[in-house]
């Protein structure tokens, strides 16, 4: 008996080994060489896990990187980091506040009139749980900021990216998109009975960006921006820090087994903004620095249309800010 034990335990033991070893082995790595002086970026959710990662990479090649943060503490402390480990002192926090459009507004505006140009927006910040609370503009909080902001961002700030071209746009996404039921007549709808529906809602917002980014590529043929979409992989964040209980013993467990690090999380964002293997790629899904297929249930077009008109309309777009068909 204490045999058949030991040899369970050992050969557990080797599977989680050979998991761990397959993740490092498979992890994209961004190579390029790629010189940002001169460029602009703006990098929201930029101080902490993936998005203080890229924003690190992106300071490291010269950029003058815009660190779109909620809490402007933690937007210095991250700022500071980053300054001291790159010498690169063009490094600035603005207040950016995904849960409000207003917020967005605001940011967007402030940077329009007091920035030249924009060569890379990479559209990170993101959030977990919560599924069940409303924002101040009535829209559930997940798809707000997992997927709202970033649609209202990308457009006040496609006008300096167009200007600025090539340019290009990075929208992190996830591979829960596969497991969401995005009702495109009613986006902020979620099936509340479902025992896992913060992963539903969050899938929901992830679906949103990966359908808004193939709907923007067609949106944006021809003006020399590109946008692309990517999972950057299974990373042990902060974005887990809201979940408790056993659910958190849980996912600590199999993130001591298949969680990469932030910087290894980070690389596919930072492929997808500076790499020239894909400077010609718009409207794809990216994961480990290499192109997915997506389902053909969710390139419809029909589909993707109706999320697009339905999004403009939440986050209220005056016709002159909307992106139309060239
Ligand atoms: N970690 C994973 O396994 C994983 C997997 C797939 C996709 N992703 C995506 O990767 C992106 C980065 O996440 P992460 O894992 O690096 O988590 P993280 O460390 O928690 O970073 C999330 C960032 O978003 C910011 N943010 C959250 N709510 C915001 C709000 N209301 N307004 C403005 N900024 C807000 C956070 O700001 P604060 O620091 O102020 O909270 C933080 O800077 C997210 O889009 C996430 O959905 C992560």
């Amino acid at each position: 008996m204490f045999l058949v034990f030991v040899m369970v335990i050992i050969g557990f033991s080797l599977l989680l080994i050979t998991l761990k070893i397959y993740i490092k082995l498979t992890t994209g790595w961004d190579r390029s060489h790629t010189c940002l002086v001169g460029k602009t970026a703006v990098v929201t959710g930029p101080d902490s896990g993936i998005g203080f990662y890229t924003t690190l990479d992106l300071a490291k090649r010269g950029a003058r990187v815009i660190m779109a943060c909620r809490n402007r503490e933690d937007g210095e402390d991250a700022r500071a980091k980053i300054i001291k480990i790159t010498g690169n002192p063009n490094i600035v926090v603005k207040f950016y506040e995904a849960t409000s459009f207003d917020s967005i507004r605001a940011f967007a505006k402030d940077f329009n009139e007091t920035e030249e140009r924009l060569d890379i927006l990479v559209n990170n910040a993101g959030m977990g749980t919560k599924e069940r609370l409303k924002t101040n503009d009535g829209c559930n909080v997940v798809m707000q900021v997992n997927y709202y902001s970033s649609f209202l961002l990308t457009h006040l700030l496609i006008d300096k990216l167009k200007a600025s071209a090539p340019s290009r746009i990075v929208n992190v996404a996830s591979i829960l998109h596969k497991i969401a039921y995005l009702d495109s007549d009613d986006l902020d709808r979620y099936p509340k009975q479902f025992p896992l529906s913060f992963c539903v809602t969050y899938g929901n917002s992830k679906l949103g960006v990966v359908c808004f980014n193939i709907e923007l590529a067609r949106r944006l043929e021809g003006t020399g921006v590109t946008t692309n979409a990517l999972h950057p992989g299974f990373i042990f964040t902060n974005i887990f820090n809201e979940i408790t209980g056993l659910q958190r013993i849980i996912v600590a467990f199999f993130a001591s087994i298949c969680s990469k690090t932030p910087l290894e999380g980070a690389q596919t964002s930072i492929y997808l903004a500076v790499s020239p293997k894909v400077k010609n790629i718009s409207g794809q899904y990216f994961v480990d620095c290499a192109r997915e297929n997506l389902s053909k249930e969710i390139t419809r077009d029909h589909y993707l249309k109706k999320i697009w008109e339905n999004t403009e309309k939440i986050v209220r777009l005056s016709p002159d800010e909307k992106i139309i068909y060239k």
